[in-house]
């Protein structure tokens, strides 16, 4: 199994293209549409490195995965699909990241919130057959009520759940999101054996530091700074809650949810086949 890393700068995510070496068959995880919220500019950048590595090892890409609706870039999902005719997975839960979303949007009972806007979504325990490799889901909410993590042999894919050791854990001050919920979810990761691998949605390379996004279950149990096996749920809750206070919202929340709950799709074009993303005032 091989695991190539795509860092997008700009939004200090990590996609991941994952695929077996023998059958050549493989998935995306976490794709990033470029967006620039001054000019109301999309574009594929960060999507065309990962297809262009797609290209040259020749791969078959039967899904393109989100590990949850992520609020500080757009999926690039939709470009992934398009492209190679993959299809579309994320967490059953999307159904109540859509309804809250419809709400605060304001977009009206034809807005479907049963997640009909993804091809596949995925339980708790449910598996995706990819070629000879097995992906399994793991249902970890406390970031957003979707957040999934994604097993694929010794390697966790997981999201915003938890991050480096030295930057701790995902926050969860979003709509849904529950510190005591993230707290059971990463007990789940950090049952699994001690040398299953963890690759991580960002990196924010605290204090300058160069680029890191893989640790194991042992690293992140012994030393991750906000929560390890010394950290007592009511402690991890209190410091998540006081950090989670200190921050801002992420400057791209409002245009990212908008796509994401449209599995990256833009809002339908209006009569002048021109998309508008929305921005409520005083909601969040
Ligand atoms: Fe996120």
């Amino acid at each position: 199994m091989k695991i190539q890393p795509f860092f997008d700068k700009r939004t200090s995510t990590l996609t991941y293209v994952v695929h077996d070496e023998a059958s050549k068959v493989g998935v995306v995880i976490d794709s990033v549409m470029d967006f620039d919220a001054k000019n109301g500019r999309t574009w594929y950048e960060s999507c065309e490195a990962v297809t262009q590595y797609i290209d040259t090892q020749r791969l078959t890409i039967p899904y393109v995965l989100d590990t949850h609706a992520h609020a500080d870039h757009l999926s690039g999902m939709a470009y992934i699909k398009a492209r190679y005719g993959a299809r579309t997975v994320i967490g059953q839960f999307i159904t109540t990241v859509q309804a809250r979303f419809r709400d605060l949007y304001n977009l009206g009972p034809d807005f479907p919130v049963d997640g009909r806007q993804f091809d596949v979504l995925l339980n708790d325990g449910d598996e995706l057959q990819v070629g000879p490799l097995t992906v399994q889901a793991i249902h970890t909410p406390g970031h957003t009520p979707a957040c999934l993590t994604y097993q694929i042999s010794d390697a966790l894919f997981v999201g915003d759940t938890i991050f480096m050791p030295d930057f701790g854990t995902a926050r969860c001050d979003f709509p849904g999101g529950s510190a005591e919920i993230l707290y059971e979810s990463i007990q789940k990761l950090y049952a699994l054996p001690e040398a299953t691998r963890i690759f991580t949605c960002h990196d924010y390379q605290p204090g300058g530091r160069a680029l890191r996004y893989e640790s194991t279950v042992g690293e992140e149990r012994t030393t991750n700074i906000q929560l390890n096996i010394r950290t007592s749920k009511e402690e991890f809750v209190t410091r998540r809650r006081a950090r989670d206070a200190t921050l801002e919202m992420p400057a791209l929340i409002l245009p990212s949810l908008q796509v994401n709950i449209r599995a990256g799709c833009l809002p339908e074009p209006e009569s002048n086949g021109v998309s508008y993303l929305k921005l409520p005032l005083n909601v969040l």
